[in-house]
């Protein structure tokens, strides 16, 4: 499947240090990455809480990355202001909580922001639908969203195959991103169908050698 987009690598700092994420964010900088990707849980829609606006807001100043903040709360439609004033470029929110998605996609666009929805890995291809065509990227989870360092659901490449040609099929432009135990073994499952951006925390962080990984999940697989 034709990438539409050139793959990126989003390093997910999560696995970064939380006694210093000013270094972990500078890291990614240092090794020549555009976007970090940043995870906001509330304790409820996922179990674990990691951080807030105030640590994005914090982070700003000292990074010139893209920042891709995914939103894994009850409510994201509440913390869109917040999030904006704290610098984020991109909010990706989930289908899944009861709350008013397509309103929401629209009021980040309004306010010049990058906008996508999130799909859980049982949540069906279907729940994207009514919001591709308001979408500059959708994230399918690889992983049940909360905690990093989790094993690759490979059960999830069928409906990356079926968002990339839906993509194709409708001539949409939206980016297509995964996330969750992504690694070298995983990410060519992935590009191959046709995703171009790739979160990746554990083994961003812990790769022995950094330019020879994003080297290896960046290039193209046919
Ligand atoms: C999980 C998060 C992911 C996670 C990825 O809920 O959304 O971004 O940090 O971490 P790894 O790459 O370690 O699976
Ligand atoms: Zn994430």
């Amino acid at each position: 499947m034709q990438n539409t987009h050139s793959i990126i690598l989003a390093p997910s700092i999560l696995a970064g240090d939380h006694a210093d994420l000013k270094s972990s964010i500078q890291e990614i900088e240092q090794a020549g990455l555009d976007w970090v990707h940043l995870d906001i849980m509330d304790g409820h829609f996922v179990p674990n809480l990691s951080f807030g606006p105030q640590t994005v807001k914090a982070l700003r100043p000292h990074s010139k990355l893209f920042f891709d903040v995914h939103l894994m709360l009850d409510n994201p439609d509440k913390y869109i202001d917040a999030f904006l004033d704290a610098g984020a470029e991109q909010i990706t929110i989930h289908v899944e909580p009861d709350y008013p998605v397509a309103e929401t996609l629209a009021y980040i666009r309004s306010k010049g922001c990058k906008c996508g929805v999130v799909l859980n890995p049982d949540t069906p291809a279907e729940a994207a639908e009514p919001y591709l065509n308001n979408c500059d990227i959708v994230l399918l989870m690889t992983v049940q969203p909360g905690f990093g360092g989790q094993s690759f659901r490979e059960d999830v490449l069928p409906k990356i195959e079926t968002i990339s040609k839906l993509r194709q099929s409708r001539g949409l432009n939206f980016r297509l991103e995964v996330d969750g135990g992504i690694d070298l073994s995983t990410a060519g499952l992935c590009t191959q169908l046709g995703v171009d951006t790739l979160v990746a925390g554990t083994a961003f962080f812990k790769a022995a050698n950094r330019s020879d990984f994003i080297q290896e999940v960046c290039s193209p697989k046919a």
